[in-house]
């Protein structure tokens, strides 16, 4: 039998016996995600963090954050807790669907406005077939094409409902191209798969009292920060990693696609042919105002979200009734706010001071130490603002040593 036709303890024991040493895992969760995914012979857990209070539209939400980097849930709850004191985040999602693409090659005889007389019949018989999509509120919304030489480009735009909606965009764009290969003069086609382009897109708000963040000079040294990420690469690629921080815990957290988020985005922030910051802090009417728009093209359902009770628990944690259109709105928020949580720190008393600290705690985690031990290392670490490893060791042994 070939690896991947074991099951999953199978495949275990045969590393196993190979001198692999491999982490203990319950029976059950073995076989559950040996379902979600191939080739399982165990699992990978992140901590799961949450921020507490963010206000979005006037709702209060609680947001599961799933992250291995220190600092990272600390930075969304500080940004959060300074958009609590200014009225919350406001925020305007337009979710018309995600796009699909079709290619097509064909002949010198071929007639794109013939093709494009042939969309709406095809947009009906799209959703005909896949009309339990539309009972749930979504379809197929529309269909354009332009031509390039031999080659034909198709864009569908297809509303997902509550999911994401990629299994069944590529189920709906393979019905799309079986029937436009059979059009005259269409020879073959190439290509038929969802776009990750930048679709569902969503856009938060916040306008900022300079006095909730340290006055004025704070609030001007984030405006000049946004226009150096506006302006340079090297600092906007930075600028955005401190947003995806945020956005992709809370993707992970909820099951959704990072990739397909992460990867949407780099097109947004390369929009205009350089790369940008995402987001933009302005001084208006003696407000710091900050603006992030995102693509959210994620679900509450679909994919593996129904499937895994870790994923079921963040979404008991925001609500059960959350919309994708709310979650995503949740998820752009807390982007912004970890981005203002990054600028604050850099304009004021630099990043390492916090993150060091966080940081230490993964070292004292290290250490062959009790609680109480532990405890005490880092609290000196800190005083001393010492967070190396070989520093942690040489605390604990002078505080066996003073024993
Ligand atoms: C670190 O993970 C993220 C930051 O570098 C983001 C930023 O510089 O804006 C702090």
């Amino acid at each position: 039998m070939k690896f991947y036709q074991l099951q999953p303890e199978q495949r275990r024991k045969l590393l196993q016996d190979e001198g692999l040493e491999l982490e203990d895992i319950d029976d059950q969760v073995l076989k559950r995600l040996d379902e979600l995914s191939e080739n399982v012979i165990g699992q990978l857990r992140l901590p799961l963090g949450v921020v507490q209070n963010l206000i979005i539209d006037g709702q209060k939400y609680m947001v599961p954050m799933a992250t291995e980097e220190p600092s990272v849930v600390a930075a969304a709850n500080h940004g959060a807790s300074i958009f609590v004191k200014n009225g919350g985040v406001s925020t305007v999602s337009h979710r018309d669907g995600i796009y699909g693409q079709i290619v097509l090659k064909v002949d010198e005889q071929f007639s794109l406005a013939n093709l494009k007389d042939e969309f709406s019949n095809l947009v009906d018989l799209a959703n005909q077939k896949f009309a339990s999509l539309v009972g749930h509120g979504g379809g197929t919304r529309s269909i354009s094409a332009r031509q390039q030489g031999n080659l034909v480009y198709l864009k569908v735009l297809v509303d997902p409902a509550e999911a994401m909606g990629a299994n069944k965009t590529n189920s709906i764009l393979e019905f799309l191209s079986a029937k436009l290969g059979q059009l005259d003069h269409v020879e073959e086609k190439l290509f038929a798969i969802l776009s990750n382009y930048p679709s569902q897109l969503t856009k938060g708000e916040v306008k900022i009292d300079p006095a909730t963040i340290g006055g004025e000079k704070v609030a001007e040294r984030i405006v000049l920060l946004s226009q150096i990420g506006y302006e340079d690469p090297y600092r906007a690629v930075t600028n955005n990693k401190g947003i995806m921080n945020g956005v992709d815990a809370v993707l992970i957290a909820t099951g959704n696609d990072y990739r397909a988020i992460e990867n949407a985005t780099a097109v947004l922030a390369n929009q205009d042919g350089q790369y940008r910051s995402l987001s933009k802090w302005t001084m208006k009417d003696d407000k710091l105002v900050g603006e992030l728009t995102l693509p959210m093209a994620i679900g509450v359902v679909g994919g593996s979200i129904k499937a895994r009770r870790d994923v079921q628990q963040s979404f008991a944690i925001l609500g059960k009734d959350i919309t994708s259109k709310v979650l995503g709105e949740i998820i752009t928020s807390i982007g912004l706010a970890n981005n203002l949580a990054a600028l604050l720190a850099i304009s004021t008393v630099g990043i390492q001071a916090g993150h060091m600290k966080l940081q230490a705690r993964n070292v004292v985690a290290e250490l062959k130490a009790t609680k109480e031990e532990k405890k005490t290392v880092l609290n000196r670490m800190i005083q001393e603002k010492n967070y190396s490893e070989s520093h942690a060791k040489d605390i604990l042994e002078k505080l066996r040593e003073e024993k």
